[in-house]
């Protein structure tokens, strides 16, 4: 599949919008934005690691099934067509059929590997080497605890599962039958990330005392995602700090390689709530009379800009037909309502310190209400720091002042537009791991994963009760 027809499956029409319209837009567009390399100056030097081939060279392709074929699994699934020595699809599973039969013709799959409901794709004796599970966050344990069971591995989106205990049962049940489970935190499979990482390893930071972390979300993906959209309430997927920012959890503990000892978190839903609607609002965008002055605005996002409109099935790719469909869309789904009138439980701000072993500390901020998206990071070490945008970064050594830049072009990497390469990335050491039975090829294992997502609901923990919460 070309991009051309991937951004046509998601209900991309307009090229030009098409960065936002793409999922992980926030780290799209930011990865987007760093296409050529900076000139350096006297005292500076390039880190030109270069870039991954995303290729997974396999005697033959391994097969895999896609549970959930929306934004993700489409992403996913996608590999196979760059790289069909390395993967086939065999088999999909959705309860939205228009996806489904998507999905079906364009891998090419036989119609009795075609399902409704997850749990259909197990009435059947094993009949792939693995499966991608990318349902919605309420449907990742059952459909992972069977698939372990029947003897696929598994390539499961994050967050693992809903709560600690069923994050450690997929755990066991890995281990009891000796599958591999990959955990979609893609961001480590993205060249930015290898390559801080890679610094750190190679000891050029001396050893790190403290990280700072900023994941902004951006006003507008916030609004979509946490207010209107399929992440709006906690209790029904997981609180943002795991829905949006296990990655980051993730990221940091990573890096530092060290275990969390303890956590405290702060957060609210502050802005958007009723209390807080302009005078004018209505249940609806299209009837709001301040509609015009709303930066959240569903008129604006979705007809106006055109974000986000993978979420809409069938658009026509004529406009003014197109934007006919999408006003519909906004009439009978949660996405044309006002932001200050949803079902929305997600908080809009959140802080989180860390503390690791020997005393290392890290602290992470999730905000709603940014400009921008992307991440930030800086990490404090002995000998230098680092500073970072998930574009470039900067590695200044204490001693002789000299600057260390790693800012490659990513826009040549196939599929860069994936949360910067991460979305390839991690399809292709899964690949590798799976070709292999060797879990090893894959960075972000069950073992790994499971712990910095127990950070996660231990920082859920410290901030509804307003205690340190003890690893
Ligand atoms: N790794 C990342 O960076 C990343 C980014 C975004 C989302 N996610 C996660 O990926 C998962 C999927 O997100 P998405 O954006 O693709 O959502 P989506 O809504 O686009 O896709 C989910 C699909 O699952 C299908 N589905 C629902 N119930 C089903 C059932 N019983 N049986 C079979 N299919 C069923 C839906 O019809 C839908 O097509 C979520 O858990 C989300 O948190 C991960």
């Amino acid at each position: 599949m070309t991009r051309a027809e991937f951004l046509k499956m998601m209900g991309a029409g307009a090229a030009v919008l098409a960065l936002d319209t793409v999922p992980g837009a926030s780290l799209i567009q930011s990865a987007n934005a760093q296409t050529t390399t900076t000139p350096l100056k006297k005292n500076q030097e390039r880190l030109a690691f270069g870039l991954p081939n995303q290729e997974a060279k396999v005697d033959k392709p391994i097969t895999a099934i896609v549970i959930g074929a929306g934004a993700r699994g489409s992403v996913y699934a996608s590999y196979s067509t760059e790289y069909s020595k390395a993967l086939k699809i065999v088999g999909v599973a959705d309860i939205n059929t228009t996806r489904r039969d998507l999905m079906k013709d364009l891998y090419g799959i036989a119609p009795e590997h075609c399902f409704s409901d997850w749990k259909e794709v197990f009435s059947l004796p094993k009949f792939a080497d693995a499966v991608i599970i990318a349902t919605p966050d309420n449907l990742h344990y059952a459909p992972c605890m069977q698939a372990l069971a029947a003897g696929y591995d598994v390539l499961l989106e994050k967050p693992i599962a809903q709560t600690e205990k069923e994050c450690e049962n997929i755990l066991k049940q890995a281990k009891k039958y000796g599958r591999i489970v990959g955990v979609c935190h893609v961001l480590r499979y993205s060249p930015y990330f290898r390559a801080l990482k890679r610094v750190l390893d190679e000891g050029r930071v001396g050893d790190v005392l403290s990280i700072q972390h900023l994941e902004p979300i951006r006003f507008h993906h916030f609004a979509h995602s946490y207010v209107r959209g399929n992440w709006q309430s906690s209790k029904k997927t997981t609180p943002l700090i795991l829905a949006k920012a296990c990655h980051d959890l993730d990221i940091v503990r990573w890096l530092l390689n060290k275990p969390c000892k303890q956590v405290t978190a702060f957060g609210d839903l502050s802005f958007f709530k009723r209390q807080n609607e302009p005078a004018g609002a209505a249940d609806r965008c299209e009837d709001c009379s301040v509609e015009s002055q709303c930066p959240f605005s569903a008129q604006r996002i979705y007809v106006k800009q055109h974000r986000y409109l993978y979420v809409f099935d069938n658009l026509p790719n004529d406009r003014a037909a197109k934007d006919i469909k999408i006003k519909e869309y906004l009439r009978t789904t949660d996405y044309g309502r006002c932001v200050f009138r949803s079902q929305n439980d997600q908080v809009d701000h959140y802080v989180c310190n860390m503390q690791f072993e020997d005393q290392v500390t890290a602290s992470m901020s999730v905000e709603a209400m940014t400009s921008s998206g992307g991440r930030k990071t800086r990490i404090m070490g002995t000998k230098a720091d680092i500073v970072g945008d998930m574009k470039t970064f900067t590695l200044t050594d204490f001693l002789t002042g000299k600057q260390y830049i790693w800012d490659e072009d990513i826009s040549k990497l196939p599929g860069y537009e994936g949360h910067a390469g991460g979305d390839w990335g991690i399809m292709k050491d899964f690949v590798l791991a799976v070709a292999n039975h060797d879990e090893k090829y894959l960075s972000s294992t069950i073992d790994v994963s499971v712990e910095s997502h127990i950070m996660g609901f231990k920082a859920e923990i410290s901030r509804k009760r307003n205690i340190i919460a003890k690893m």
